[in-house]
């Protein structure tokens, strides 16, 4: 949702600030800018589109700068075109602003200071904030930063220079994540840590209400009343390599492939491997207390919304507890009711949902247990909630999530095993025959990998498809769901992800040869359920293509198209099921020329309402 960007140091400004623009565009892609400081000169570049619209600008001119800003834009207020891109600027052109984030009460301000003289050039909300700078400015930055930000209503982290004071970034955060990275002389700012990896693992997260002031010489941290702050400085284990395709045409592709390792990662130490005890004291919440959960909420968005649904299989089954699974953006405004005994877990990758870090706020206003599983460690959901369960999937950069969902599920996984395991739901032989199953899952996903070539000549069939349907009952019916989310995000085809014994409900109305199906039907619980569903569009028909069973042999002679998986036990094998659709979308998406990583209309992380 936008990505900030800032460098002050020795080293050539512009290439700094593009390549950090580049590491943050999945954040936002329909327009970027930079803005330097060049001894007391401002220069402002911006242009509609990517950041290499950006780059190819900038090579038609000798710029240079002593230190600067720089903004990729996913549009809220005001079009997508260069007017709207950041930077932006006061009537004078001396007070620069980037920011992520919404201005709800802007037109307010817009209008009195247009009343009071001002003239503005954008329909955006960020333009007032320079203008307010502009307004407060006697003779420091951070002063007029502190001031302007008192009449701001919404959501901001904003980076600002100014050539009245010079050799100065000043940065405010309230809502939105923004990060300082401490290099040797030099010194960054972003709205995440991948662009800072290559320079330096030494990083401030910002918190809300937080202000820093930027200099060649240091960073110095403040309060939103102007009190000193002394912020901890987090070592990041993450390295530069993370970030890098590394081979693969895509960054989806290349996650998708992690999948295996990212497993291993999020079991490793976690799991006894002679004894199947887990190993959660790391999460931080008392493990008597957790003994006493009788109710468990998951909340989420999106993707982490789906893994979540996988949750409720997991933590209802094997620790008989009773699961809800709540969209964040509506739980937030519910008149939900807690106990002291509840749990509510919030997933988020990111640890930045604007929705899912508000529900979680609102349940700490309840003071139930609140546990976060995130795979930032010092994400703002991550910080603040009373327990951090975190998943090791490295920096995800495809917008579409798919390494970090499949980590999210092992996270629950294992939550679900212990919460079993120290309520004395769950007997030793149990726990090592299913901890042993789980082990042998990354294996079990490399085999599937190892049909991508198959899956991509049957994806190429449905290069043209304008609709798709995806079934799947029990423990893959949220498999349905992320798969149809899948298909849709990145080759903008509509997909209906649909509980499969729920089709006869409505759904099988639509179905004709032109309304192709995908259905996931393991060897489970459901099987017969299902195969009687798959019956019923074939009777229509129906264009069938099925993920099941390697085993299952019959499976063949009734649809027309089969994708297979080893065994698994049944509860496990969204694990596996999930894998080939993230890859029949892949495929799709690529054979319709779509931008895989970058997906129209889309934001990585969504740090606005
Ligand atoms: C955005 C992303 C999705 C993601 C969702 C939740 O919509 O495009 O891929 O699933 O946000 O993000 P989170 O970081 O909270 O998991």
């Amino acid at each position: 949702m936008c990505g900030i960007i800032g460098y002050i140091g020795k080293k050539e400004v512009i290439p700094i600030l593009l390549e950090g623009l580049k590491k943050l565009e999945y954040r936002g892609y329909d327009s970027a800018g930079i803005a330097l400081v060049d001894q007391n000169k401002i220069i402002r570049r911006r242009v509609e589109g990517k950041i290499s619209a950006l780059e190819t600008s900038l090579k038609k001119e000798e710029l240079a700068g002593d230190y600067g800003i720089g903004h990729t834009r996913w549009a809220t207020h005001g079009r997508p075109c260069e007017e709207n891109a950041h930077p932006h600027q006061d009537c004078t052109g001396a007070f620069i602003v980037v920011h992520n984030g919404i201005i709800e009460n802007y037109l307010a301000i817009k209008e009195t200071l247009r009343g009071e003289g001002h003239n503005f050039e954008t329909e955006t909300d960020t333009e007032v904030i320079a203008h307010l700078i502009e307004k407060y400015y006697q003779d420091n930055l951070e002063k007029a930063v502190l001031r302007a930000i008192q009449d701001l209503e919404g959501a901001f982290a904003i980076a600002v220079i100014s050539n009245h004071d010079l050799q100065k970034i000043v940065l405010a955060k309230m809502g939105p994540p923004v990060v300082v990275g401490l290099g040797e002389e030099e010194y960054f700012v972003s709205s995440d840590l991948n662009p800072l990896l290559s320079y330096t693992q030494n990083i401030v997260f910002l918190d809300d209400g937080d202000l820093a002031v930027i200099t060649p010489s240091g960073a110095e941290f403040f309060d939103f009343s102007g009190n000193s702050l002394d912020k901890k400085i987090d070592r990041i284990a993450w390295n530069p390599l993370m970030i890098e395709k590394s081979g693969y045409k895509h960054f989806m592709l290349k996650e998708i492939f992690e999948q295996p390792q990212v497993i291993r990662d999020t079991f490793q130490g976690r799991i006894s491997l002679d004894t199947g005890k887990i190993f959660l004291s790391e999460i931080g919440i008392d493990e008597k207390r957790l003994r006493d959960v009788r109710r468990v909420v998951l909340i989420a968005c999106g993707t982490s919304f789906h893994s979540s649904l996988t949750g409720k299989y997991f933590i209802e089954s094997l620790a008989g507890i009773p699961v809800d699974v709540e969209y964040a953006s509506e739980y937030r405004y519910r008149d939900f009711i807690l106990d002291k005994d509840s749990l509510v877990v919030t997933i988020s990758q990111s640890g930045e949902t604007a929705d899912s870090l508000a529900a979680m706020r609102a349940v700490k206003e309840q003071s139930p247990m609140t546990l976060a599983v995130c795979n930032v460690a010092g994400s703002s959901i991550a910080r603040e909630a009373d327990g951090l369960l975190m998943t090791h999937a490295g920096p995800e950069i495809g917008v579409a999530a798919t390494k970090t969902f499949t980590a999210q599920m092992a996270a629950l996984v294992l939550l679900a095993l212990y919460l079993a395991q120290i309520k004395g739901n769950m007997d030793a032989k149990t726990s090592l025959d299913l901890t042993q199953e789980l082990q042998r899952i990354p294996h079990k996903i490399e085999k599937i990998l190892h049909q991508a070539d198959a899956i991509e000549k049957l994806a190429l069939k449905f290069k043209y498809a304008s609709h798709f349907l995806y079934l799947g009952r029990w423990a893959n019916y949220p498999i349905a769901l992320e798969g149809a989310l899948k298909l849709k995000e990145i080759s903008y085809i509509h997909a209906e992800g649909y509980p499969a014994g729920e089709m006869k409900h409505g759904p099988i109305a639509l179905i004709d040869d032109k309304m192709p199906t995908m259905a996931i039907i393991p060897k489970d619980r459901v099987y017969d359920k299902t195969l009687s569903n798959i019956s019923e569009i074939k009777a229509r028909l129906g264009y069938v293509v099925v993920v099941a069973d390697e085993n299952d042999k019959d499976i063949r002679s009734k649809v027309d198209e089969v994708i297979t998986i080893p065994s698994v036990y049944p509860l496990f094998s969204p694990f596996l099921t999930n894998v080939p659709l993230q890859l029949f979308a892949y495929y799709i998406a690529t054979f319709r020329g779509a931008d895989v990583d970058q997906p129209r209309n889309l934001a990585k992380s969504v740090t606005v309402e």
